[in-house]
């Protein structure tokens, strides 16, 4: 099971490439752990490098947070270049965007090779001023893209009504595509050059052993290769050192149908934060799709994900009068790395274990960034962009976001020894409804489903301890330290956690 089975579809629907789970024990050059971007990425570039490679996933195949996705493929940082500068250098900054650039061209050549069909186009990016932030931060933004080596035009005008003077930067050749038409193509090179995926085939642990590495399903098999390479989006075989780096959000998103050619096809963005992200996808019969994103909280903090995507739906009305009707609603996670950069690599002590995460807004380019630099480990031992994205690097300039985020997971470890419920009992539950339940020392995770069953779980993660918190939109249990949720009966949706929430005793 993995985020596929939350409440909400995406406007890419379902994941479609089969895949039976593993049966029995196999040997392998590279396992890949996760089908998503990031993983897929990987796999790919290894099996046409000659790899014998094998993926792993605990879901269905692509069916993790790549399912979720608005996918703009962009080389500005979703931070700000004066940020990414203050806080990792201008050579790091200058490095990210150049690999970010490249990610979207290898995205792009990929895609052409294989024939992928899969809505890719090069568009421009415009970041826009919210009338909320500092005007002084576009031309700010214009001094430091040109410091890292990113192409930006300053403009006045967007094609937004009441937007027709607001100040603008326009980032050439910037892109998108559709994720999943995107990744059926991947598998089927990877099937072709040989390489296996086992759906339904969560991994327990990840072990160095005899100069190569020991991977451990649920169901008992074990796979012998001689790298790993955990793209599970959160880290599953780490506990604390990348975890306490960064920190998760929940995101939403909406499409709406829109005639043809009433916006010009780009990728808009706001210097709100959390930004409004915006772009359009290719419909049918002269109608076409505009999705909007934005609301962002950190994860479990909040549970009001309808309100926060009609404040999506008005801010767009607005914007875009002859926007039609909506077509879906949907959110999903990012991880956000408190220095603004992902964790690609090697795993922080560990020779022949590899890992890609921390790729906030930008996983689409992380991933592809993830290919090329993993690939690059494993076949050639180094890679020129290793140090922008040291997965066991310190953040030194980040202890304040460092001390911000740490200082959530304590008030929820706390929150779950000594805070009260949110019901005092079970019987006030609705059909549909789950809500945390004081029981003596314990908190109980307590779901009623349609029918009217109910199910109570132990409210801590199993990850580390934190206290679940109830997601009404997604009908899902979020933990807000590391990112973990659970199904409304408690199995895991999303690591880091491994294991379902606790039994209680009864
Ligand atoms: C609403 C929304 C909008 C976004 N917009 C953008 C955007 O416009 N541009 C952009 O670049 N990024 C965007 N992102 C971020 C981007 O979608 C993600 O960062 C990216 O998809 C992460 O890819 P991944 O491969 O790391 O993880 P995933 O796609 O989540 O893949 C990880 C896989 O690992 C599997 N897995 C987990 N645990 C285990 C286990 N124990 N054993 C086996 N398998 C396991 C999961 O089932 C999953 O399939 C957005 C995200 C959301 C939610
Ligand atoms: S994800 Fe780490 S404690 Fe829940």
């Amino acid at each position: 099971m993995n985020v596929t089975a939350e409440r909400t579809t995406p406007i890419w629907g379902a994941p479609d490439i089969d895949a039976e789970p593993l049966q029995g024990d196999l040997e392998t050059e590279v396992v890949v752990i996760g089908s998503g971007i990031a993983g897929m990425s990987v796999a790919y570039e290894l099996a046409s490098a000659g790899k014998q490679v094998t993926v792993l996933d605990r879901g269905v195949i692509a069916g993790g947070m790549t399912a979720r996705t608005t996918a703009h493929l962009s080389s500005y940082s979703d931070d700000g270049f004066q940020e990414l500068i203050k806080m990792r250098g201008l050579d790091n900054a200058r490095g990210w965007q150049y690999s970010q650039a490249a990610a979207i061209s290898r995205i792009e050549a990929i895609q052409r090779d294989l024939g992928a069909n899969c809505d890719f186009r090069r568009i421009d990016g415009y970041l826009f001023l919210a009338p909320e932030t500092d005007p002084s931060v576009i031309d700010a933004e214009l001094v430091a893209s040109a410091q890292v080596g990113m192409l930006a035009v300053r403009q006045e005008g967007l094609p937004f009504a009441g937007e027709e003077a607001t100040p603008a930067l326009r980032f050439p050749d910037q892109a998108t595509f559709h994720p999943l038409k995107y990744l059926a193509a991947l598998s089927t090179a990877i099937s072709k050059a040989g390489g296996r995926f086992f759906a339904f085939t969560p991994v327990v642990s990840v072990e160095e052993k005899n100069g190569g590495v020991d991977v451990a399903t649920v169901g008992g098999a074990h796979i012998k290769a001689q790298s790993a390479v955990v793209a599970t989006n959160a880290p599953v075989n780490d506990r604390f050192s990348i975890h306490t780096k960064q920190a998760p959000y929940r995101t939403y998103a909406v499409a709406f149908e829109i005639p043809r050619g009433s916006v010009p096809d780009a990728l808009y963005w706001d210097t709100l934060d959390p930004y409004h992200y915006v772009r359009l996808q290719p419909g049918e019969g002269g109608v076409d799709l505009l999705i909007v994103g934005g609301e962002d909280h950190k994860s479990g903090e909040s549970d009001n994900g309808q309100e926060r995507i009609l404040s999506l739906a008005r801010w767009m009305r607005e914007r875009v009068p002859s926007l039609g009707q909506e077509v879906t609603r949907w959110s999903g996670q990012v991880l956000e790395p408190i220095d603004y950069i992902g964790f690609i690599g090697r795993n922080p002590g560990e020779k022949n274990v590899y890992v890609a995460t921390g790729d906030s807004g930008q996983g689409m380019t992380h991933g592809a960034v993830a290919g090329m630099l993993i690939a690059d480990l494993i076949l050639r031992g180094d890679s020129a962009w290793a140090p922008i994205y040291e997965p066991g690097r310190k953040p030194l300039r980040a202890m304040g976001e460092f001390l911000k985020e740490n200082a959530t997971a304590a008030k929820n470890y706390a929150q779950y020894l000594t805070g009260a419920g949110e019901r005092s009992s079970v019987d006030d539950l609705l059909p549909g409804e789950g809500a945390i339940i004081r029981s003596g020392l314990a908190k109980i995770a307590a779901y009623r489903d349609e029918d009217g069953t109910l199910c109570q779980r132990s409210a801590a993660c199993t990850h580390l301890g934190c206290q679940v918190h109830w997601n009404s939109f997604e009908r899902c249990w979020d933990c807000p330290c590391h990112g973990s949720q659970f199904s409304p009966q408690g199995e895991v949706l999303n690591g880091p956690a491994i294991s379902p929430l606790g039994k209680i005793e009864s």
